[in-house]
């Protein structure tokens, strides 16, 4: 199936299609699991463009036919999760060495969810990030995203509340993983 998509790097000129992406991707995909409340208030602060994974060439695009019909990165920032709209410095790098390397920002568009683009952009994001040096990496996920993320092995460190404005909170999962030193994903 995978073979109907393709997949490169987002640019600077994909931003505005993936903020109409985001927004969609939210209210639909993740209906089941939080208010519209909740979602409404995510939206921007903790689901939003982050320009920084795009600069730095970390974040994908999958297209269909000319479509954008999903999108998803890895980093070697700091941030974990959110848009860059609050953001008032760079974001500081990390230490490959040390640090984990985060995944951010899966959105896939509803018409296409559980058709592979999130294990198509997920395994893209696992390859890089071995071969940037990384041997561990972390994401935070929503609830939607959980069972994508645990289907690939990473495992549930802490359940916690992200607080929103209006008193709201997002129950959200921080989950890692590590990779096999003898894994094929590592250069040798
Ligand atoms: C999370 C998300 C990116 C998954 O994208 P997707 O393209 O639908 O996922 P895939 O089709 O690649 O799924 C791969 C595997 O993950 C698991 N999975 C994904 N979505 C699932 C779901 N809703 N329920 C159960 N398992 C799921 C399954 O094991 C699936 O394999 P299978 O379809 O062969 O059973 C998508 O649901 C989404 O955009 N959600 C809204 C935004 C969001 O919350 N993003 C996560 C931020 S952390």
């Amino acid at each position: 199936m995978n073979e109907a998509f393709s997949m490169r790097l987002a640019r600077e000129d994909d931003i505005q299609t993936l903020e109409v992406l985001i927004p969609l991707s939210v209210r639909t995909l993740q209906a089941p699991f939080y208010s519209s409340e909740q979602m409404e208030a995510a939206l921007g602060p903790v689901f939003g463009v982050d320009r920084q994974l795009i600069r730095d060439g970390t974040y994908f695009i999958v297209e269909h036919a000319g479509q954008v019909v999903g999108c998803g990165g890895w980093s070697r920032r700091r941030a974990v999760f959110g848009g860059d709209s609050a953001r008032l410095a760079e974001d500081s790098t990390l230490d490959q060495a040390h640090d984990p390397a985060r995944i951010r920002a899966f959105f896939v568009n509803p018409d296409w969810a559980r058709r592979g683009i999130g294990r198509l952009i997920l395994s893209a994001c696992e390859l890089a990030i071995c071969s940037a040096g990384f041997r561990e990496a972390v994401l935070v996920a929503t609830l939607a995203g959980e069972p994508l993320y645990a289907s690939f092995g990473y495992t549930v460190v802490e359940r916690y509340e992200v607080p929103l404005s209006g008193g709201l909170t997002l129950p959200v999962v921080r989950m890692t993983k590590c990779f096999d030193r003898n894994d094929p994903l590592f250069e040798k």
